[in-house]
């Protein structure tokens, strides 16, 4: 790919509209070369106010309007949030000689678009991930499931914003998630093939690394906390909190991640004429037989993204552009020493049904606990503002309340009485997370 330079004033398109592109337009709008900011979804009162609102719709089937609206509005980088769009292939459509993409392609973008792609790929490239059958008749599947007895999970094979995932106890629990997968299509065509898998146990970890197509720099291991209830319990939610770093990979175990996981991966699609771009992020499960990988994803994860970026000492916009344009070995990558610790609060009722419209109140309370270093931010997720200023809910997740702080015991304390501060009908958040590396920790 041609070498081409960060403009002075670099015009960026940001796609998405949660708590993962809050703080990435809150750390692309401290940077100095940053021209304009524009925004696909201005709706999220934390996001909206740090960009213009882009009248164009994100529509691959209307590309032709989206590359001339790029061009016109001399769009230099568009940086790609969610999955959906990289997955339908933004990243191909828009990128030119002089603009450039932060995601992957299409094709790359399989790796998690595409779970029978990414289960073939491991298996062809020997890296340690769970056992799986893939089923595409429900018959067929139904039969298996009869047949073994033991714990599994069931997935979708395509997109399905994070919830195709089913971790059974029974075969009645694995047959019903077949239902609801298979026959009732409740995520339509994604679950028209389905994996069984064997279900693994330990702690999960996530390891995100840039990838400009040729080098990989490895981010610090973040550990998100999936489940809705304190102590690990409830149902699967988007991720009801994260901290950066977690002790439970050290530099060595790193290092194997590296090079058993990702670079076998990158090398893989690189034997099928795939260059990757963008950000790499791999699911671990932390097996007693090592870590073995639940899933990758072509993005930043949410709220992972929260507690990595509130480290980030350098200029986003400049590792971004560096890893769309191939040139990662020409910069170096800063990091703030401490942890930091994002803390989810959610609507009553989520991931199930909840109402939207409470008033919220007490966020710069919340931040002013960060005193003048801004050790506490508030990250919006699901917010709105209504026609008199009023902040109002307007989703499942709510706020990412993020502290940095010496240590995870401090920071996850700092971000739980920023919590407290806040206020809004039926806001719920978990006042647990870390507290499982915590109690590992103090065992030794
Ligand atoms: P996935 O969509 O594949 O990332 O799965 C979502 C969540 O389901 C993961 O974060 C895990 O908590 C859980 N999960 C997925 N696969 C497995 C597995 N093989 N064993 C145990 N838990 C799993
Ligand atoms: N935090 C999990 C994810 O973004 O997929």
């Amino acid at each position: 790919m041609k070498r081409v330079s960060l403009p002075d004033r670099a015009n960026v398109l940001l796609i998405g509209g949660g708590g993962r592109e809050h703080a990435i337009a809150h750390a692309l709008s401290r940077s100095p070369r940053l021209g304009e900011l524009w925004l696909t979804d201005t709706a999220n009162a934390g996001l909206g106010r740090l960009g213009r609102r882009s009248p164009q719709p994100v529509d691959l089937s209307n590309v032709f309007m989206m590359q001339r609206w790029c061009d016109r509005n001399e769009i230099d980088l568009v940086v790609v949030g969610p999955e959906a769009p990289l997955a339908a292939g933004i990243t191909d459509v828009l990128t030119t000689d002089r603009r450039r993409v932060f995601g992957p392609s299409k094709a790359a973008a399989q790796i998690e678009s595409n779970k029978v792609f990414a289960k073939q790929l491991m298996r062809h490239a020997a890296i340690p991930t769970a056992a799986a059958r893939i089923f595409s008749e429900p018959e067929t599947a139904r039969a298996y499931i009869h047949a073994h007895e033991e714990p599994c999970v069931v997935k979708a094979a395509g997109l399905a914003e994070g919830k195709g995932a089913f971790v059974c106890e029974t075969p009645a629990e694995a047959l019903e998630a077949l239902q609801q997968l298979m026959v009732s299509r409740v995520f339509g065509d994604a679950g028209a093939t389905i994996l069984i898998e064997e279900k693994l146990t330990g702690q999960e970890v996530s390891v995100l690394a840039l990838v400009d197509g040729r080098s990989i720099w490895l981010l610090d291991p973040c550990q998100d906390h999936k489940q809705l209830g304190e102590a690990d319990t409830g149902p699967n939610t988007g991720g009801m909190g994260a901290y950066c770093p977690t002790p439970l990979l050290d530099a060595a175990a790193m290092d194997a991640v590296q090079r058993q996981i990702i670079v076998p991966a990158i090398d893989a699609l690189r034997r099928e004429g795939i260059a990757y771009r963008g950000v790499l992020y791999t699911g671990l499960m932390l097996t007693p037989a090592g870590p073995k990988v639940l899933e990758f994803n072509c993005r930043f994860g949410d709220p992972e993204c929260q507690a990595l970026l509130m480290r980030l000492e350098g200029d986003l916009l400049e590792i971004l552009w560096a890893t769309s344009t191939g040139s990662l070995n020409d910069i170096t990558i800063r990091f703030d020493d401490r942890t930091a610790c994002c803390v989810v609060m959610c609507s009553e009722g989520y991931p199930g049904a909840y109402e939207k419209g409470k008033v919220i109140t007490g966020v710069e309370a919340a931040e002013a606990l960060g005193g003048d270093q801004e050790e506490v931010r508030v990250f919006h997720a699901g917010t709105t503002t209504a026609d008199d200023g009023t902040l109002l809910t307007n989703g499942g997740r709510v706020l990412g309340v993020t502290a940095l702080a010496e240590d995870l015991p401090s920071a996850r304390d700092l971000a739980n009485a920023a919590c407290r501060k806040i206020h809004f009908q039926g806001a719920y958040f978990r006042r647990d997370i870390g507290d499982r590396v915590l109690a590992k920790v103090s065992d030794r």
